[in-house]
C-alpha cells in the first residue's frame, strides 16, 4: 500500500473546483471556480482527500441534463484518486495515504463535494488504499464501474466458473471489467460492440463477438443462440436494450439473469415499453419469464479492496482512453458525450 509523509499539510484556503450551477450539457452546466473554499470543518464518517485524478462516468453528465437546478448545485463527478490530508479521526486512513474511491451521489448531493475538485471529502466506506503499482490516473477510473461489474456478476449474476455470459457492450468501461472478472473466472464470454473492436474484445479472451452495427444483437441471438443457453446476461450500455430482454427466452437460461446497468430509454416511447414488458406485463399475457434485476452496487469499499487485489495479481486490467488536463474539463465531457471511448476519461486534477 502507497503512503507518504505522516505530518499534517497546511492547506490553501482556496482551490479550483468544477462546479454544477444549473442544468444543461456539459459546456452549459458547469463553472470553472477558482475562488472555492477548501472544506475545513469535515463531517465525521468522512476524509478529506487531496484529489490528483478524478474520472468521468455518464451519470455525471446525465444529471446535468436531467436533474432540476436545485439537484445540482455541488461540484462535478464521483471517482477520484488522491493523499488523504485529514483522515478525520477514521482508524484505517492517515496523512499522506495514497487512496481511490468515490463519493455515491447521494453524499455529493448531500454535501456538495465532488471529484473534480483540488480537495474534497469523501465517505471513508467509499474509499481504500491505492496499491503502488496502480498510478493515479488508472486508480480514478476504477471506482464505479468496477464496483457496478463486479456486483453484477458476483451479487447478483452469481456466476460461477464454466458458465456462460453474454455481455452488451463489451467495450464500455463496465463491460471491459465484465469481460475481464468472467474470464479470470473460468467464463465462456459473449460480448457485442462496433466491428472495430472485435479484434482488442477477442484479444482480452472474449469467444464470441457480435456486431452491434450489423443487426440488433436480440435478432442476431435470436438466429444464431448458444449451444447452452446462457447463464447472465449483463447489459451493460445503459438502456435497459428491452427487446433484448423481452426475446431472452430464446438464449437465456430458465434460471439466468439479466442485468442492466441502468434504464435511461430515449424518449416516451421506450420508456413505457420498459414499465410495461419488464414491470408490469403478466406472464399470462406474454410478459418474460426471466429474471430482471437492475443493479445498484453497495459495499465499494470492500469491492474496491478486491478488485485492486485483482489488478495487481494480473487478473484485470484497468483501460483508459484519454487524460486531459484540470482546465480543460469540457473537452472530456465532448469526448465521453460521444459515447464511444474505449476505456476511462481521466482529468488530472494536481
Ligand atoms: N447502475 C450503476 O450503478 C451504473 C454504474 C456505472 C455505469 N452505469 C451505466 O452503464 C452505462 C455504461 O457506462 P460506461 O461508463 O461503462 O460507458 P462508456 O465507457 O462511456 O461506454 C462507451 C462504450 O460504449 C460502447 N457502445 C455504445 N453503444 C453501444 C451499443 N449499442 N452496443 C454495444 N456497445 C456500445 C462503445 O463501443 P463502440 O465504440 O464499439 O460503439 C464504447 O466503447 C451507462 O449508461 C452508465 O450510466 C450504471
Amino acid at each position: 500500500m502507497a503512503s507518504t509523509s505522516a505530518s499534517t499539510p497546511s492547506l490553501p484556503p482556496v482551490q479550483t473546483v468544477w462546479r454544477i450551477v444549473r442544468s444543461g450539457d456539459p459546456a452549459k452546466a458547469l463553472v470553472k471556480d477558482e475562488n472555492a473554499p477548501v472544506p475545513k470543518k469535515i463531517p465525521k464518517g468522512y476524509v478529506l482527500v487531496k484529489i490528483q485524478a478524478a474520472s468521468l462516468n455518464p451519470v455525471g453528465f446525465k444529471l446535468m441534463q436531467l436533474a432540476p437546478n436545485s439537484f445540482l448545485q455541488r461540484v462535478a463527478e464521483n471517482d477520484f484518486a488522491g493523499e488523504v490530508v485529514d483522515p478525520n479521526g477514521e482508524p484505517r486512513f492517515k496523512i499522506g495515504d495514497q487512496v481511490f474511491g468515490t463519493i455515491p451521489i447521494p453524499d455529493s448531493i448531500k454535501t456538495g463535494q465532488g471529484a473534480l475538485a483540488q480537495y474534497s471529502y469523501a465517505p471513508a466506506k467509499s474509499i481504500a488504499h491505492r496499491p503502488e503499482g496502480i498510478p493515479p490516473n488508472e486508480a480514478s477510473g476504477i471506482p464505479i464501474v468496477a464496483v457496478t461489474a463486479h456486483a453484477a456478476l458476483y451479487q447478483i449474476g452469481k456466476l460461477e466458473a464454466g458458465q456462460r455470459i453474454f455481455i452488451n457492450g463489451g467495450t464500455t468501461s463496465v463491460g471491459l471489467y465484465a469481460v475481464q472478472i468472467a474470464k479470470a473466472l473460468g467464463c465462456k464470454v459473449y460480448a457485442s460492440a462496433s466491428g472495430k473492436n472485435e479484434e482488442f474484445l477477442r484479444n482480452l479472451g472474449v469467444d464470441e463477438f457480435y456486431d452491434y452495427t450489423k443487426q440488433p444483437i436480440h435478432e442476431a441471438l435470436v438466429q444464431n443462440p448458444p449451444s447452452s443457453k446462457f447463464d447472465v446476461i449483463l447489459e451493460a450500455v445503459g438502456n435497459a436494450f428491452v427487446p433484448l430482454y423481452t426475446h431472452s427466452e430464446a438464449y437465456l437460461a430458465p434460471n439466468g439473469a439479466y442485468i442492466s446497468v441502468g434504464p435511461t430509454p430515449h424518449g416516451l416511447g421506450e420508456t413505457l415499453s420498459l414499465l410495461w414488458n419488464v414491470f408490469l406485463r403478466p406472464k399470462w399475457a406474454g410478459g418474460t419469464r426471466r429474471r430482471f434485476k437492475f443493479i445498484i452496487p453497495s459495499k465499494t469499499g470492500e469491492l474496491l479492496d478486491e478488485i485492486a487485489k485483482m489488478i495487481t495479481d494480473g487478473k484485470v486490467k484497468p483501460f483508459i482512453d484519454s487524460v486531459y488536463k484540470f482546465d480543460d474539463v469540457l473537452s472530456a465531457y465532448d469526448k465521453i458525450l460521444i459515447g464511444h471511448a474505449r476505456g476511462k476519461i481521466v482529468v488530472e486534477t494536481a
